[in-house]
């Protein structure tokens, strides 16, 4: 019987061998932002032919960082040290492309120039987050707010960032609109107070990001673009009132750039947690978007093949059973059983331990 999962899919001008995908997952293995040789075995662990990955998220600039040891692709250096990761990848058949991002407030002077304050829509600091183990709490500092006329630098970091995936030899990139970073920031009602062309209508808040679709799309091509978004996600302290306005307001604007896809995070996803029953749906931003449609957001085998099956999504992105699961797709095959992740290793600096030590199912052959 078809897998439906497991059916070949176009993306522009990508041919995929089947529709699980790789999500982007932080790691924090990449020790002074600079992506380590440990990447090159887990992302081609991860790889089968024709299949599509993207990588964890990854910063501009040096002002785009929240987290420690998460990689950057802003220098020289960063550009060399991604390469031979994306060449294993690539020797095995994958398409790869790097998912571009900026945390605007969920950061810290630890992690800014000079300690200076991170930048954001607002100058509002996000509330304090409680950790998923629920023991930790981080506390944000008040960002600055963006000039108008200082926001153009931005887009044009993000267009240096799409300039420097591709000579790292990426397929592709994935801007990371998504979760309550900084292109989120601008987008959604809660968090943006501008009264500048940047802030109020939902055309004034989605402008940032369009604006960065349209820098990068011009730097390297709308067939290796695509734009993750979480409309329904209040991640980060980052709510809106009107969540699928917004979804379906990104979807037809971003059919005039043409990019390639389209990835959206399940509504049930309101935070990175559990699945549940929601009645909001991605159908709307499904049907109004004329590229792939990338999902995500506690999907199962089931789930994800009922998805494809109905038509509701083109692609199905997995995280933490990808994690846990090196050759997800192959067990999706054989309906085999998967490994349990360990949250407690997500997020640790060990180059192997939780990373690449997962097991792979023994082969018959
Ligand atoms: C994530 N997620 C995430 N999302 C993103 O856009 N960029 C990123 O770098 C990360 N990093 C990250 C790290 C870890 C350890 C987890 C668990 C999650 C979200 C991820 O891509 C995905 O949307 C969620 O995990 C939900 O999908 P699953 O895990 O239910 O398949």
């Amino acid at each position: 019987m078809e897998i439906p999962l497991l059916t070949p899919c176009k993306m522009g001008n990508f041919q995929l061998s089947h529709r699980v995908v790789l999500a982007p997952l932080t790691r924090q293995r990449s020790y002074g932002n600079v992506p380590q040789p440990h990447a090159i075995l887990y992302y081609s662990q991860r790889t089968t032919k024709g299949s599509f990955l993207i990588s964890e998220a990854t910063g501009v600039s040096d002002t785009a960082h929240g987290y420690k040891d998460t990689p950057g692709i802003w220098t020289t250096e960063h550009v060399e040290a991604w390469k031979p990761i994306v060449s294993a990848v690539q020797a095995k058949g994958g398409i790869f492309f790097c998912q571009l991002w900026h945390t605007g407030r969920v950061s810290s002077k630890d992690f800014q120039p000079n300690g200076q304050a991170p930048i954001s829509s607002t100058d509002k600091p996000p509330k304090p987050q409680v950790s998923s183990g629920g023991w930790d709490v981080t506390e944000f500092p008040p960002p600055c707010r963006l000039r108008t006329n200082e926001i153009p630098q931005i887009v044009n970091d993000f267009q240096r960032a799409a300039r420097n995936a591709i000579e790292a030899g990426f397929d592709g990139i994935e801007i990371h609109g998504a979760h309550g970073y900084l292109i989120d920031q601008f987008m959604k009602d809660q968090v943006n107070d501008r009264t500048d062309r940047y802030g109020g209508s939902l055309e004034n808040r989605c402008r940032f990001a369009l604006e960065i679709v349209e820098a990068v799309v011009n730097e390297i091509g709308a067939d290796r673009v695509g734009i993750r978004l979480s409309p329904f996600a209040n991640y980060m302290d980052s709510g809106d009132s009107n969540p699928s306005a917004l979804g379906l307001y990104m979807a037809e604007s971003l059919n005039k750039y043409g990019i390639a896809y389209c990835h959206m995070v399940e509504p049930r996803m309101k935070t990175l947690g559990e699945k549940v029953e929601c009645p909001e749906s991605l159908v709307p931003m499904r049907k109004a978007f004329k590229g792939t449609f990338v999902v995500a957001g506690g999907y199962d085998r089931e789930d994800g093949n009922k998805a494809v099956d109905e038509d509701r999504v083109d692609l199905v992105a997995y995280g933490r059973m990808f994690i846990a699961n090196p050759d997800l797709p192959r067990r999706f095959e054989l309906n085999a059983p998967l490994n349990k992740y360990n949250r407690e290793t997500f997020y640790t600096s060990d180059p192997v331990v939780g990373y690449t030590d997962y097991p792979f199912l023994e082969t018959t052959a």
